[in-house]
C-alpha cells in the first residue's frame, strides 16, 4: 500500500505569505471567476510570488465544475507562458482545472480518453511544480491525487486519479474561507464530512488514514454549523478539517455517495457538497448491512459522543446526527424536496445508476453495489424513503 501527501502543508491565518518560500522563475496563477480578485487575495498572492523573485502570469475564469475546454485553453496558456510553478488559487473547481492543465502542459500530445484511466499518467514535474491555495473548505483538492473534470458534451464528471497530481505545496489560509457565503460553507463542509466518513469505511482504509479521517469527522461535527453561521474560529477548524479528510481519502479512496454525486450533480443542478449531504445518510444505511462497515460507523458514532451499546443503534444515531446538521443548515433530505421533477428523475435514473456503478469510487465502497442496488438506492434518495435492503 502507499500513503502520499504533499511535501509541505502551510496552515494558519496569514499563511498565504508562504508563497514567498517558492523558488522558481515564473509562476502562472490559475483562478476562478472574480472572488479571489475582488477580495484582494489574487493581488496578495501576486505580491508574495514577486517577492520570491518570480515573474507572474494569471489565467482567470475557471468556472464551477470545470470543463475539458477550459482545461485545454489553460494548457495552451501554459505552453505560451512556460511557468515552472503553477499556483492554483480558488475552490476545488479551480484547483482541479489547474491540475488537469498541468497534465496537458507537461504532455501536450496526450488525450483525455487516455488520462481517464486511473493511475496511468507519465511522470509530471518535467516542466513545473504545483502549489494549491484553497478558498473553500471541502474538496481538499490541495492535497489529493484527484481532479474532477466535466465532459461538457454529456454533462458527466470524470475523476482523474494519479499520485502524480498530488500538489507539491498546499497553503491553508482560513482568511480566504472567511469570505464564503453561508451556503457555500455548508455545502463544502458536508463534502468534507462525506470524504472523511467514506474514507473511514472504505476498503483501502488503513492505520495511516483512519486517525486522519476520525479527527476530521470530530472537527466537522463540532464546527460545521458554527462555520455556516460565520464563526471565524469554526471556519479555521473547518479549513484544517477538510484537509485532514483529504489526506485520508486520497489514500483510502471514497465510496458510492461520491459515485452518485459525480453522476447527478450536473444533470440535476446540484452543487457537489449538497449532493453528498443529501445522499450520505442513505448510503450509510445501505453500507451498514456489511458487518465491517457497521462496526466502523459505530466507531464514528462513539467518536462524536453517541452513547449506545448496540451497533445498529449507534449507526441510527449517527445518521440522525448527520440529518440534524443538514437541517440546521437548510439542506434538503431528498431529491424530491430539493425540487428535482419526478418525470426527469424517472427518465434519467437508469443511465445514472449505470454510470455511478462504473465510477471509480464504487470499487472502494465497503459493500458491493451494482447498477440495480444503486438504482434502488436512488429511488429511496428521491422519495426520502428508508433504505432496507
Ligand atoms: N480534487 C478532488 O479531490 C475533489 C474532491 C471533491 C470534489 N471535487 C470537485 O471540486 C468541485 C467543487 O469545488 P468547491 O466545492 O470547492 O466549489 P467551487 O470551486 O466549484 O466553487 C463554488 C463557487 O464558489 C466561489 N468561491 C470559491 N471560493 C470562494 C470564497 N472564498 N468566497 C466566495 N466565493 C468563493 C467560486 O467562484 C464558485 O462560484 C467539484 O467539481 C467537485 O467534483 C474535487
Ligand atoms: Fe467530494
Amino acid at each position: 500500500m502507499r500513503f502520499t501527501i504533499p511535501r509541505d502543508i502551510y496552515f494558519g491565518r496569514g499563511s498565504l505569505a508562504a508563497l514567498k518560500e517558492l523558488r522558481g522563475k515564473k509562476a502562472v496563477i490559475v483562478t476562478g471567476g472574480q472572488s479571489m480578485e475582488r477580495f484582494g487575495f489574487l493581488g496578495q498572492a501576486r505580491r508574495h510570488l514577486e517577492e520570491a523573485g518570480m515573474e507572474i502570469a494569471v489565467y482567470e475564469g475557471v468556472e464551477p465544475d470545470p470543463s475539458l475546454t477550459t482545461v485545454k485553453r489553460g494548457a495552451e496558456f501554459m505552453e505560451k507562458e512556460r511557468p515552472d510553478w503553477i499556483v492554483a488559487l480558488g475552490g476545488g473547481s479551480t484547483i482541479d482545472a489547474a491540475k488537469a492543465m498541468w497534465i496537458f502542459y507537461e504532455y501536450p500530445q496526450t488525450d483525455f480518453e487516455k488520462i481517464k484511466e486511473p493511475f496511468s499518467l507519465p511522470e509530471l514535474r518535467q516542466k513545473a511544480r504545483f502549489a494549491a491555495v484553497p478558498s473553500t473548505s471541502g474538496t481538499a483538492a490541495e492535497v489529493t491525487a484527484f481532479s474532477v473534470i466535466t465532459d461538457e458534451t454529456t454533462g458527466i464528471k470524470y475523476p482523474l486519479a494519479d499520485y502524480n497530481i498530488v500538489p507539491d505545496v498546499a497553503v491553508l489560509d482560513a482568511e480566504l474561507a472567511d469570505r464564503m457565503p453561508a451556503e457555500l460553507a455548508a455545502h463544502t463542509g458536508m463534502d468534507a464530512l462525506t470524504h472523511a466518513v467514506e474514507a473511514y469505511v472504505a476498503r483501502n482504509a488503513s492505520d495511516f488514514t483512519d486517525p486522519l479521517a476520525l479527527q476530521a469527522i470530530r472537527m466537522v461535527f463540532h464546527n460545521v454549523v458554527k462555520s455556516y453561521e460565520g464563526d471565524k474560529e469554526a471556519r479555521t477548524k473547518m479549513h484544517d478539517a477538510q484537509c485532514l479528510a483529504g489526506m485520508a481519502f486520497t489514500n483510502a479512496l471514497l465510496g458510492i455517495t461520491h459515485s452518485i454525486a459525480h453522476k447527478t450533480g450536473h444533470i440535476f443542478g446540484l452543487p457537489h457538497g449538497l449532493a453528498n449531504a443529501i445522499y450520505l445518510p442513505y448510503v450509510i444505511a445501505f453500507n451498514a448491512e456489511d458487518a465491517r462497515a457497521r462496526e466502523k460507523y459505530a466507531q464514528i458514532a462513539r467518536a462524536v459522543g453517541v452513547e449506545e451499546k448496540d451497533e445498529e443503534k449507534l449507526v441510527d444515531k449517527l445518521v440522525e446526527f448527520i440529518q440534524a446538521m443538514s437541517d440546521a443548515m437548510k439542506i434538503p433530505q431528498s431529491l424530491k424536496e430539493y425540487g428535482v421533477p419526478e418525470d426527469e428523475f424517472r427518465l434519467r435514473v437508469d443511465e445514472i445508476a449505470a454510470e455511478a456503478a462504473a465510477d471509480p469510487c464504487t470499487s472502494s465502497n465497503p459493500r458491493l453495489a451494482d447498477k440495480e442496488d444503486i438504482k434502488k438506492l436512488l429511488h429511496c434518495i428521491y422519495e426520502g424513503k428508508a433504505v432496507k435492503f
